[in-house]
């Protein structure tokens, strides 16, 4: 393990993933250099071009710090965020904990950020060689939370190649309440109304009930939402090994492995291809974003693989994609989504 990656494991893991992020921050503004385009690789959704389907999930650069660092690792994709209209500080340390023995991560942050002002203009700021995505929030104290869904779409569709709305994170309390069918129509309608020609992704948990994904789906349909991220951190518990198991939080990483690839396939189903899935939830090698792509995904997303993975994962991950692409004979990405 280089020398780097093992100091940051040694250290307290949010301290750790902020000097991560400073470096990071620092190499991409020192000029690093991109990597060569894969033709294969490449593809196309909501009218938006990606050099490849691997895209660096919301929540680990929410404050759009190192845009380019993370597009020079190889990532096609960078979504920021999530960033309320406020800045918030988010729940009280420590929010944060690696489950080693499980290759997994629990966290309780609670939208800790500097706020969309200067999120925003960072990312307006920033190098982009590649799609970025703006994820939106809510204020935990917000008086009107749809309110806060329509600053933030409207701020950030000035800037970003698409925007996320979250109403996923089981870390600020009733947020989840907002993905039930009329609540979720309302709000798809007025952020439809402000996100001008910026493609809208909308992002859901995984603890979701069979007649809550058939709702979720048909609202997010009618609403004219461009893709759907399955999705967040789970409430569930499946056995764990680590000491922190008992904490409270989002759980992610391996552990959220098999509920993710159940959901979606039944959002596959549900949505009977209409929609474009970004699969996202203990993808970690190329042969897990491409078992993922096969049934139906368009894009995968990783945050947890990062943090045991290390810097060189997101190559990684695409060489393998693009083996087992050409293994099977597929020309380009997209002629593998749902093949499975
Ligand atoms: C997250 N995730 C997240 N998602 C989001 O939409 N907004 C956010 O601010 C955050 N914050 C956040 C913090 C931490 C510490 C973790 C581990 C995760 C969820 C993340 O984007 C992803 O959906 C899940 O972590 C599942 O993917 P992985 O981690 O299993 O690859």
């Amino acid at each position: 393990m280089p020398d780097t990656m093992r100091l940051l494991r040694s250290l307290d893991p949010e301290r750790a993933h902020n000097i991560a992020i400073r470096l990071l921050s620092a190499w991409g503004a020192a000029g690093a250099p991109m990597r060569p385009r894969v033709p294969r690789l490449e593809t196309r959704i909501a009218g938006l071009t990606f050099a490849n389907p691997l895209g660096l999930a919301a929540g680990v650069d929410k404050d759009a710090r190192a845009i380019a660092g993370w597009f020079a690792l190889g990532f096609g994709a960078v979504e920021v965020g999530t960033l309320t209209p406020l800045p918030q500080p988010g729940n009280a340390r420590p929010r944060l904990f690696r489950l080693h023995e499980d290759a997994g991560v629990i966290n309780r942050f609670g939208f800790n950020n500097g706020g969309q002002a200067a999120g925003i203009a960072r990312a307006a700021a920033a190098k982009r060689v590649g799609v970025l995505g703006i994820n939106v929030g809510a204020n935990k104290d917000a008086a009107d939370r749809v309110a806060d869904y329509v600053a933030g779409v409207s701020a950030a569709a000035r800037v970003a190649d698409y925007v996320t709305i979250n109403v996923s994170s089981p870390n600020t309390p009733g947020l989840r309440v907002l993905q039930e069918g009329a609540a979720l129509r309302e709000l798809l309608a007025a952020a439809s109304a402000v996100k001008g020609a910026t493609p809208l992704f909308l992002k859901v948990a995984p603890d979701l009930s069979p007649t809550q994904i058939d709702d979720v789906a048909r609202a997010a349909i009618e609403g004219g939402v461009d893709a759907l991220i399955m999705g967040n951190t789970t409430v569930s518990r499946p056995a764990l090994k680590s000491r922190h198991k008992g904490e409270a939080g989002g759980l992610s990483g391996a552990p959220l492995r098999p509920l993710a690839r159940a959901r979606l396939a039944d959002f596959r189903r549900a949505t009977g291809g209409a929609l474009p899935l970004i699969a996202v939830g203990g993808v970690d090698t190329g042969a897990e974003a491409y078992a993922r792509i096969r049934a139906g995904a368009s894009l995968v997303q990783v945050y947890s693989a990062m943090v045991y993975g290390g810097p060189g994962l997101p190559a990684r991950i695409l060489r393998e994609l693009d083996a087992l692409l050409r293994r099977d004979g597929f020309a380009r990405v997209a002629d593998a989504v749902g093949a499975a």
